[in-house]
């Protein structure tokens, strides 16, 4: 496929046929993924590709009360997670909150789900000690992750990033044996696709790039 179609149609795919994704095409796609760049070449990825019903039966639990939480602050009209602004979503609305019992059942019927970890003691986290959370380190296993995404792409199959086990990484590295030091970057369901997007809602390059300072003129919008 052209690089600018796989950019621009690889979208977070949660709807997959029955279609196997065999161990072979799962190489094909890390072997392209893993040409990604990190932080000193240090590569501090691990991929765990769990195909086993009861190990994904168990990530259920662990991501349903981040999950609830997340839809819980969205209904309210907030910006879920955010560490900026603090959340108005009291304990006893998130307890009361009720959603889809089975809004988390493409997570474990994918044909394949892939957990992503880097190793944080090759990392080099340079905002670790700043006032805010770090952002840096997701930077040395995040092109690597989309690296997968794209190549996946090619290949016709398609999956989505996603991160809401987070909260829960000691019991999803409990579960699959990793160590401590590994930190949980993404878990990527993966499969064929039953519907291509081909129309992705992004905004467009002026609203978000400005010359010379963040207040600065807007970068005129491409033809
Ligand atoms: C860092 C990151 C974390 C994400 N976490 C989740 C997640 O926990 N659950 C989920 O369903 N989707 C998750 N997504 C998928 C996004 O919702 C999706 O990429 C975005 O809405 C764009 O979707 P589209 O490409 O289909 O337009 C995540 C995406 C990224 C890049």
């Amino acid at each position: 496929m052209e690089l600018n179609e796989v950019m621009r149609t690889t979208f977070a795919a949660r709807d997959f046929t029955d279609d196997e994704v065999s161990d072979e095409v799962l190489g094909q796609i890390l072997n392209n993924a893993r040409f990604a760049p990190s932080g000193g070449n240090r590569q501090g990825w691990h991929v765990v590709v769990v195909r086993d019903r009861a190990t994904r039966e168990a990530f259920v639990p662990l991501i349903e009360p981040t999950w609830r939480r997340y839809l819980a602050q969205h209904g309210a009209g907030e910006t879920p997670w955010n560490t900026i602004v603090a959340s108005r979503v009291t304990e006893d609305e998130l307890e009361k909150f009720s959603f889809a019992a089975d809004s988390l059942k493409w997570v474990v019927e994918a044909p394949v789900v892939l957990t992503v970890f880097v190793d944080l003691a090759v990392v080099a986290s340079f905002d670790a000690a700043l006032d805010r959370v770090g952002v840096v380190s997701g930077a040395s296993v995040y092109p690597f992750i989309w690296n997968i995404l794209l190549s996946a792409r090619n290949e016709g199959l398609g999956g989505t990033v996603t991160t809401f086990v987070a909260p829960e990484e000691a019991s999803l590295q409990a579960l699959l044996g990793v160590p401590r030091h590994m930190a949980f970057a993404a878990m990527i369901p993966i499969g064929r696709p039953v519907k291509q997007l081909t129309k992705l809602k992004r905004k467009a390059v002026s609203e978000f790039t400005t010359l010379e300072r963040y207040d600065g003129a807007r970068l005129k919008e491409p033809l």
